[in-house]
């Protein structure tokens, strides 16, 4: 099924400068960017983006992570591509991703892990609409 799906380029793959090489995985994959934008979130804006996990004991430290510093959400489109990005992108903890993914490569815990991907259509709808209008899809 021909889908889109939302990435975050987290801060610490900007900070780390991988931000290209990562956009080099989405490339290689094949995926089609349809949007990107760098943000600077604030504590709040963090919040909302995951107020899905407000109740984990993580909440506040991983939303203090993802207002530190600049941020890159994309807009990724393509045949499965959801299910392909977290493939691509590895286990949320680095240590347990295969080799060659994202999270392998550049991540260094479970919470500095480099990169985000919508993990259902519903949610990939709900997170695309947090960063981008219609008319940003390109
Ligand atoms: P992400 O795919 O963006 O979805 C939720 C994020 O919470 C996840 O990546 C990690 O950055 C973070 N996270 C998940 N589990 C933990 C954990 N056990 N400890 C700290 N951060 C976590």
């Amino acid at each position: 099924m021909h889908q889109r799906t939302l990435t975050i380029i987290k801060p610490d793959g900007i900070q780390q400068r991988v931000a290209g090489d990562v956009i080099g995985h989405f490339e290689r994959a094949g995926f089609r960017i349809a949007a990107a934008r760098l943000v600077h979130l604030t504590k709040a804006e963090a919040e909302g983006f995951y107020a899905v996990h407000r109740e984990r004991p993580f909440f506040a430290s991983l939303t203090a992570f993802m207002a530190s510093g600049p941020c890159m959400p994309m807009v990724l489109e393509g045949e499965e591509v959801i299910a392909r990005l977290r493939t691509l992108m590895g286990a949320t903890d680095p240590a347990r991703a295969d080799a060659g993914t994202i999270r392998k490569l550049y991540a260094s815990s479970v919470e500095r892990n480099i990169v985000h991907g919508s993990d259902s259509p519903e949610s990939a709808v709900t997170e695309i609409r947090y960063f981008f209008s219609d008319l940003d899809l390109v």
